[in-house]
């Protein structure tokens, strides 16, 4: 049970998620690792329902299932909720068997070296904070006429922690700038050319270029990420000789639009320790 099944953007998708669980157990995987967009809306009862069924299947398959944020999780209230939890690796706890990476955070599993930078910027803002005040209307309609007491639609459709920002990440660099064999991120470097979702837009690229910039600072071998909801692999340079294997997961099928989508573009295994002469491969071509 040493793998580590990688899954992409899962956005509160129970089913897959539990289907993922699933194959994590079938692939001999003790630990299941989701690149963001994991769904963290604890500020709803559904979003804390899907956190205790997750946990719950997680401790049935013998699993632990650990997530760093996207665009569309809530991490200032897992903050809130749980920084003063956390496991001898430095996971917040949020369930049993759920454990949250904060930006930055780093850890070691079998030998190997791994780092979780969480963010990203949502091309649909405009949108989630339209339909967030549309709600704060109705709420305001109905307080008046006194069948609501409080509501507050603010920070629940769209996340003012979405994206990292440069002073955060400037401060977490030095911290630490050590080099890791895994990078694990939900947004994309910006030096990699997927052919569909690549978010070639002004507004995504200061998030793209923090991400490149965390390639080119810790020099990991393999790089897996989430975020465009499509499967690709591609070699990247992270400086000097040095390449990187960039591997982007696709999404629940609910979220998915690629239309050759199959689930298994949604996760990967990866077998730990992690063989590093994969990365002689990248840098002889040979992995594509
Ligand atoms: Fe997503
Ligand atoms: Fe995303």
């Amino acid at each position: 049970m040493g793998n580590v099944l990688i899954v992409g953007d899962l956005h509160g998708n129970t089913g897959h998620a539990l289907a993922s669980v699933q194959v994590a157990a079938r692939n001999d995987c003790a630990k299941m690792f989701v690149v963001g967009d994991f769904g963290a809306w604890e500020h709803m009862l559904s979003g804390r329902r899907y956190f205790d069924v997750v946990s719950k299947a997680a401790k049935r398959a013998g699993v632990i299932v650990y997530f760093l944020d996207g665009n569309h999780d809530k991490s200032s209230l897992l903050h809130e909720m749980y920084d003063g939890k956390r496991d001898d690796e430095g996971f917040l706890i949020c369930r049993k068997f759920l454990r949250y990476a904060p930006r930055g955070h780093r850890w070691t599993w079998e030998g190997t070296t791994f780092a979780a930078f969480g963010g990203a910027r949502s091309t649909d803002k405009g949108w989630r904070l339209a339909r967030e005040s549309r709600k704060e209307e109705q709420a305001e309609r109905r307080r008046r006429y006194g069948s609501l007491r409080q509501s507050d639609a603010s920070g629940t459709l769209w996340f003012p922690e979405e994206e990292m920002t440069d002073d955060e990440l400037d401060a977490l660099l030095e911290a630490d700038s050590s080099p890791v064999d895994v990078l694990l991120t939900h947004d994309k470097p910006r030096a990699s050319r997927p052919k569909f979702n690549r978010k070639d837009r002004p507004e995504c690229f200061p998030n793209q270029d923090r991400i490149q910039r965390v390639v080119q600072t810790l020099r990991p071998g393999l790089h897996v990420h989430g975020h465009l909801h499509f499967r690709y692999t591609e070699s990247i340079s992270c400086g000097g000789d040095r390449w990187t294997r960039v591997e982007g997961l696709g999404a629940d099928p609910d979220a998915s639009q690629y239309p050759g989508y199959d689930n298994e573009d949604s996760w990967m295994v990866l077998q730990l320790p992690y063989a590093t002469e994969l990365l002689a491969d990248a840098a002889s071509g040979k992995a594509g």
